[in-house]
């Protein structure tokens, strides 16, 4: 029970319609920036985030104002590790790069040394993480005949018990952080983006890693120092990246769209019509549980439920 409106809002309409009184839930998009700010004079009891992560939102900021967030988590886990995976194998064998040649007519024929990459198969993948994105993208790694290495929380580490590790025991290497950029040809990014991983991969790490290796990131741009990142291209630091999100979305670092040695693709993780679909069905499901006093299925902050005030 309730009524659904639809509004496109640039950052300052979001601020006045969340203190307008007039919404108890509002549905966003990683797009919808709700800072302290905005929290601070929200009139509204629930957010139902489109998506699974929600750096978009301070939820310390929420969770103070007894606003209750819901995100979408599970859905997406599969579609973004294929995504990862497809960004490792068009980077190492320059997919978008041959693509373009051949379009352009700069294909010649056959030739021994011609467009060569770097495999993947046999190599070792590292992952920063080990979340479901990174489990599910070390299950398709291993497919792969790769070595697989993780780091549970970069840049610090914590205990992984074996009932976590489940059908990974024996098959894969908990390594911490150091060994992991320094040992790894692919460092696939599987974290959240908070104070603690914002720039995790900055000029030392770069510098740190082999000049072979690949970096891909899935997860959020400002995981990624991204001028240094191109530089490290430019300067053959690592051998290539495979980018699906970026620091200032949408706009790209300056240089980063003339190195050939990235492939760059616009947020697309998640971007399935069959997995947009159960995010919206979950998203929904969130905000019609809010709306009418129920705690959500996927909450972000439950202990905010409680001390909500309206
Ligand atoms: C997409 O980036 C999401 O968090 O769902
Ligand atoms: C994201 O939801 C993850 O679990 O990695």
């Amino acid at each position: 029970a309730g009524e659904v409106e639809v509004l496109s809002l640039d950052h300052a309409g979001l601020v006045e319609r969340c203190a307008s009184g007039e919404y108890s839930v509002v549905v966003s998009q990683l797009r919808d920036r709700f800072d302290a700010e905005l929290l601070e004079t929200a009139e509204i009891t629930g957010i139902s985030n489109y998506a699974v992560g929600f750096d978009n939102i301070d939820v310390t900021a929420a969770t103070a104002r007894g606003i209750t967030v819901g995100n979408t988590p599970g859905v997406l886990t599969d579609s973004t590790a294929d995504i990862a995976l497809l960004l490792m194998l068009a980077t190492a064998r320059r997919a978008v790069e041959a693509d373009t040649l051949v379009r352009t007519g700069g294909f010649g024929g056959w030739a021994p040394e011609f467009m060569l990459g770097t495999d993947v198969s046999g190599r070792t993948l590292g992952l920063a993480g080990f979340g479901r994105i990174a489990r599910a993208t070390a299950r398709r790694a291993l497919g792969f005949g790769m070595q697989v290495k993780f780091c549970p929380r970069p840049p610090s580490d914590r205990e992984v018990s074996d009932d976590e590790l489940g059908e990974f025991a024996g098959r894969v290497d908990h390594v911490d952080w150091d060994e992991l950029v320094t040992t790894s040809d692919f460092l696939s990014l599987h974290v959240p983006l908070n104070e603690a991983t914002f720039h995790l991969v900055d000029t030392d790490v770069l510098s740190a890693m082999k000049n072979s290796a690949i970096l891909i990131n899935t997860a959020r741009g400002p995981v990624v120092d991204e001028e240094a990142l191109v530089v490290a291209l430019r300067e053959g630091t690592i051998t290539g990246a495979g980018l699906d999100v970026y620091e200032r979305e949408p706009l790209l670092a300056p240089g980063l769209a003339d190195q050939p040695n990235a492939v760059l693709l616009p947020h697309v993780g998640s971007a399935t019509v069959s997995v947009r679909s159960q995010m919206a069905r979950l998203c929904a499901e969130n905000a019609a549980a809010m709306v009418s006093g129920t705690l959500p299925p996927h909450p972000v902050n439950p202990e905010a439920w409680a001390t909500r005030s309206s």
